[in-house]
């Protein structure tokens, strides 16, 4: 940790040396129209009326009883919201908006293939379908409320239909990113206790018609070396009728969706009153281990807390066009791409495939084609928009009225680019930061209410009280040039209720290290840790530095150092790993990775790309590593902990690889260097 820390550190420094921005601020037609402009709010959602103040984002939904006791800390940290209360998420997302939206787009389908035309799902449409494959899953499929769910689906329209389905049954879903490997889902499917997995055949990207079937069979192998027996396997046909898959169907255990459903024509399912506690779904994310860890969301407080952040962070009305470029495999998608914007009954596009797909104006046609009005990416896409197509939004007669970046840093020069070519000067930006454990925002400005600053996230959003603290938990102030660790002081509705299945887990990762007193049932004992580091100007806006563990932020998605080195190390010749992060102009960090090898084998290129398969099969193409490099020896301290600070200057160009006195072998170290850099 020690050495970690050192690294970070250094990094805390660079950060600390970068200027101030100016400020830009909000168009007066934006603020015109947006939902939010009374400051008041962060009065009403001031510390003094903590917890009642979220009353006003639960009233955004309809309720089917009202709660007793909104924040009850009886079983602290373990937060409960809204107890006593009874809610359906899918009758909140679709039944609800039928009076007024029956006929209003609730999805615009975009496929990848240009050709092929645009699917506008409509309200009613949405209901007909959530309800038929509720009905499908209760009475073919034996679903019970409580039971989980894995789906391992890409960007389509049936994704957010098989996760609503599933809320109007309160069965608890668990969506893998369709982009992890059969290995990976399989893994989740373990832990999560899923007797159900819900796949495609394929689907569009980059051009290509991907098998994605055929990892649902190395999926249920993975799960059963597990002890997890999946009993079912429901696949969805990307064009209904024709199968793309090379994997047989399985008799007795696999089915296709589309001829399943033809028995269900026009059925109808209640939603099932669930307890506001009870968990809506399971959301994997990485860890310091190798063993994922799936983030536990709540019914009633998460719903509330999206759908409030989604109407006055994202300003989406009715009648905007909203588009969010994540996917619904991460919790971008569920908390901004489904639920948060389907609660207050917004157009959601869906996007299938690459951004850059065929060409880089692809993004900008499909905007200037739907009359997006409100969009949401990250800075990864970004940087690949601008790198590739710089001129290419000038040539699309759209125009945004707000825009997000979410997932990790934006560099000042890229959050110009973004606001003045992307958003042509008129649109306003936030930089929303959060994490897959808070279920919604932290920190960010209200558009209508702060200028921006690039590079900086912003203020806590309201109800949400942020404090930097460092490692003895001394509070470092505003404006002091200092950064820390910072943690949010008080719970809210939208943060994830446990890790699932591993309590102790969840209060030794992200409550123990600043908690006062492990008995207190006060939740101003618990401060969250969020892992991040951070700083604050004086003028309260927050500047975010990047994770002090070993996760890896890659194109906006963690990664878990832990688990890439565990992968290499499947590669028999390998006896030795290390992951660190080098910096990458256009996805931020990517892993780089050290190996040693056992004694009697010679390096070569062979072992290379097996430890990158080995990486692409266990975790996904996107830990695919930009560098394998073959070390005689690593870098180690005397009680042998490998010095990844060391690797992680070598691979990020530095020439000064700081303190190496207490390394065993500090000879090894200019090898590596001679490797790495050149001479
Ligand atoms: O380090 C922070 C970074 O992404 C982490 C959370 O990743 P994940 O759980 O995958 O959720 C991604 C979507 C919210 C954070 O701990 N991060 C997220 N947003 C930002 C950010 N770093 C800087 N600025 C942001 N806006």
């Amino acid at each position: 940790m020690a050495d970690q820390e050192r690294l970070e550190v250094s990094e805390a420094e660079v950060a600390v040396h970068w200027q101030e921005e100016d400020y830009y601020y909000p168009p007066v037609e934006f603020i015109a129209q947006a939902n939010m402009t009374d400051a008041g709010i962060y009065e009403r959602f001031s510390l003094e009326n903590f917890p009642e103040c979220f009353k006003e984002y639960a009233d955004l939904l309809d309720w089917y009883q009202y709660w007793h006791t909104t924040l009850d800390t009886s079983d602290a940290p373990c937060w409960k919201w809204f107890v006593g209360g009874k809610i359906n998420a899918c009758y909140n997302c679709v039944d609800r908006h039928l009076p007024r939206y029956r006929n209003k787009a609730a999805l615009i389908f975009v496929p990848e293939p240009e050709e092929e035309p645009h699917v506008a799902i409509t309200y009613q449409e949405l209901y007909v379908r959530v309800n038929e494959v509720a009905a499908l899953l209760r009475d073919f499929v034996g679903l019970k409320t409580g039971d989980r769910v894995t789906i391992h689906m890409p960007m389509v329209p049936e994704l957010p239909i098989m996760m609503l389905a599933c809320a109007r049954l309160g069965v608890i879903h668990s969506v893998v990113f369709a982009g992890f490997s059969g290995q990976a889902c399989g893994e989740r499917i373990a832990d999560s206790g899923s007797h159900i997995l819900v796949t495609m055949d394929g689907y569009y990207r980059n051009g290509q018609l991907l098998d994605h079937k055929v990892k649902a069979d190395e999926a249920l192998k993975a799960a059963q070396e597990l002890g997890q027996t999946v009993d079912k396997v429901l696949v969805w046909r990307r064009h209904r009728g024709q199968y793309a898959s090379q994997a047989p169907m399985v008799e007795g255990r696999d089915y296709f969706m589309d001829d399943l459903l033809a028995n269900y024509g026009g059925q109808r399912v209640e939603p099932v009153k669930m307890p506001a506690e009870a968990p809506l779904f399971l959301m994997y994310t990485s860890g310091t281990t190798g063993k994922p860890k799936a983030a536990q969301h709540s019914t009633g407080g998460y719903l509330s807390y999206v759908a409030g952040t989604s109407k006055y962070v994202q300003d989406i009305h009715p009648e905007d066009v909203y588009w969010c470029m994540a996917d619904i495999g991460w919790i971008t998608g569920h908390s901004y791409i489904v639920y948060g914007p389907l609660a207050i009954a917004a157009t959601s596009v869906l996007y299938e495939g690459v951004p850059t797909y065929p060409d880089a104006g692809r993004p900008w046609r499909i905007a200037e084609r739907l009359n997006v009005n409100i969009f949401h990416t990250a800075p990864t896409a970004i940087r690949m928009l601008r790198k590739v197509g710089p001129e290419e939004p000038k040539k699309y007669n759209y125009q945004f009225k707000h825009m997000t970046t979410v997932g990790e840093p934006i560099e000042p020069e890229v959050w110009k680019w973004y606001y003045e070519v992307v958003g042509k000067g008129k649109a306003v930006i936030v930089d929303t930061w959060w994490q897959t454990e808070t279920g919604g925002f932290l920190c960010s400005t209200m558009p209508a209410l702060h200028p921006m600053k690039p590079g900086s996230t912003g203020p806590g959003v309201p109800g949400i009280h942020p404090v930097i603290y460092d490692e003895e938990g001394n509070e470092i102030p505003a404006g002091s040039g200092k950064a820390g660790n910072i943690c949010i002081r008080n719970p809210w509705p939208g943060a994830f209720q446990t890790i699932w299945g591993d309590r102790d887990r969840y209060v030794a990762t992200y409550y123990a290290k600043y908690c006062k007193n492990k008995e207190s049932k006060d939740w101003r004992d618990w401060p969250y840790l969020t892992g991040d580091a951070a700083m604050q100007a004086a003028d309260g806006y927050y500047r975010i530095l990047g994770r002090i563990d070993d996760v890896i932020n890659v194109a906006g998605h963690r990664l878990g150092t832990k688990e890439l080195e565990s992968a290499c190390l499947l590669v028999p010749e390998v006896a030795e790993a290390s992951v660190v992060p080098r910096v990458d102009e256009l996805r931020g960090r990517v892993p780089d990775v050290y190996i040693s090898l056992k004694p009697g084998y010679a390096p070569s290129q062979e072992i290379k790309d097996a430890v990158v398969k080995s990486i692409e099969d266990t975790i996904g193409k996107i830990a695919r590593p930009k560098n394998v490099y073959i070390v005689p020896d690593m870098p180690k301290t005397r009680s042998g902990k490998i010095m990844r600070r060391v690797l992680a200057a070598l691979s990020n160009n530095q020439q000064d690889v700081g303190d190496v006195t207490t390394l065993v072998n500090p000879e090894v170290v200019e090898e590596i260097r001679q490797m790495v850099q050149g001479s």
